[in-house]
């Protein structure tokens, strides 16, 4: 048996059940759904995103009903997934959708790319997994099969090219949306990144890097450059009389850009000084500043956010919500600072 078949047979009997899937040579889901379990699942494992999927699918059954939706609440709904752009890029590609192709989306790579969001990647799973396109959708994990099946020692990222190359060769004419997510199944149950689980993969007898032992070696990776360390500081202030937190909606461009969050400087390779702090304060009065400060660690740098916090009258103009709602539309690094202060206030 060839390798596509051979992979499709394993499918058929191993295949995870996931709420945005079709099962094995069944008819596809709707394009709606697949696009928006791909955008969730970019950098983010199935089971953080299942929560996710079914609360969105629940609020919002289609595209143009997340089209018509305020882009506020879709921006709540996404807190905690993390990588917010996707979420902005979420709203306007739905819009784009139901706008400018009558609320039906492209069935096309070319068409899909040219959609906000959407990158080579998903291109590739929408159109194999919603429209039978035979193309392939090369993740990080697919990039980890690949390499070990045909052995590529070249390193990411210049390897790349190569690997995206060899993975669309691999794809089969028939069941090209099985194939494509036959090929994540594998990479996510089988092919592990460090302890590939060879013994049980349906492609070993095939499998150029597992003959020469090189498996669990690849795919070679180029050093990274050190994460750099950002520092920033935020407030929170309690209004007096219910407890409630001022919060303010970060600047769109940038990250976490459109999130709701707490106030404070911008972000930079040094602790904010007293008078950046006195300058970015939301309220006048006694600042206290927590033990402990929030850390986390993004994409492209770590960050700390010092937490200072105080209790007061209502500012005129501020926007206040109950501790939990602002909990729940917060991004993660917030989410800590605020429970920081929490911590802090209840001492
Ligand atoms: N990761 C990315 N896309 C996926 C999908 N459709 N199913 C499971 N895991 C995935």
């Amino acid at each position: 048996m060839r390798e596509a078949e051979r992979l499709l047979a394993w499918y058929d009997a191993n295949a995870r059940v996931l709420p945005w899937r079709a099962p094995p040579g069944a008819p596809p889901p709707e394009p709606y759904r697949v696009w928006l379990s791909e955008i969730m699942l970019q950098q983010t494992v199935a089971a953080t995103v299942k929560p996710y999927f079914r609360r969105f699918t629940e609020l919002w059954p289609d595209v143009r009903a997340l089209a018509a939706a305020a882009r506020e609440d879709v921006l709540r709904e996404w807190a905690g997934l993390g990588y917010y752009a996707r979420a902005r890029n979420l709203h306007a590609c739905a819009k784009a959708v139901a706008e400018d192709h009558g609320g039906r989306f492209p069935d096309t790579v070319e068409g899909l790319r040219a959609l906000p969001g959407i990158g080579a990647y998903t291109a590739g799973a929408i159109a194999a997994i919603a429209f039978g396109r035979p193309v392939a959708a090369v993740d990080g994990n697919v990039e980890r099969v690949v390499s070990r099946l045909r052995a590529i020692e070249a390193p990411l990222p210049a390897a790349k090219a190569e690997i995206a190359r060899a993975a669309q060769a691999m794809v089969p004419g028939a069941r090209p949306g099985d194939f494509a997510q036959a090929m994540m199944d594998l990479g996510a149950t089988i092919c592990a990144p460090k302890a590939p689980r060879c013994l049980l993969c349906p492609l070993s007898g095939l499998c150029e890097g597992s003959a020469r032992g090189l498996a669990a070696s690849l795919p070679r990776k180029a050093p990274k450059a050190a994460k750099p360390e950002r520092r920033g500081a935020v407030f929170a202030h309690f209004r007096a009389e219910d407890g409630a937190l001022l919060v303010v909606t970060r600047p769109e461009k940038g990250l976490l850009g459109g999130m709701i969050g707490l106030p404070g400087p911008e972000w930079t390779a040094d602790p904010p000084d007293e008078a950046t702090l006195a300058a970015a304060a939301p309220a006048p009065g006694s600042w206290r500043r927590a033990e402990a400060s929030a850390r986390h660690v993004f994409t492209h740098f770590s960050l700390t956010l010092d937490v200072l916090w105080a209790a007061g009258p209502a500012q005129p103009g501020a926007r206040y919500l109950p501790v939990g709602e602002a909990l729940a539309a917060t991004p993660t690094a917030m989410r800590k600072a605020i429970r920081i202060a929490l911590a802090a206030r209840a001492d």
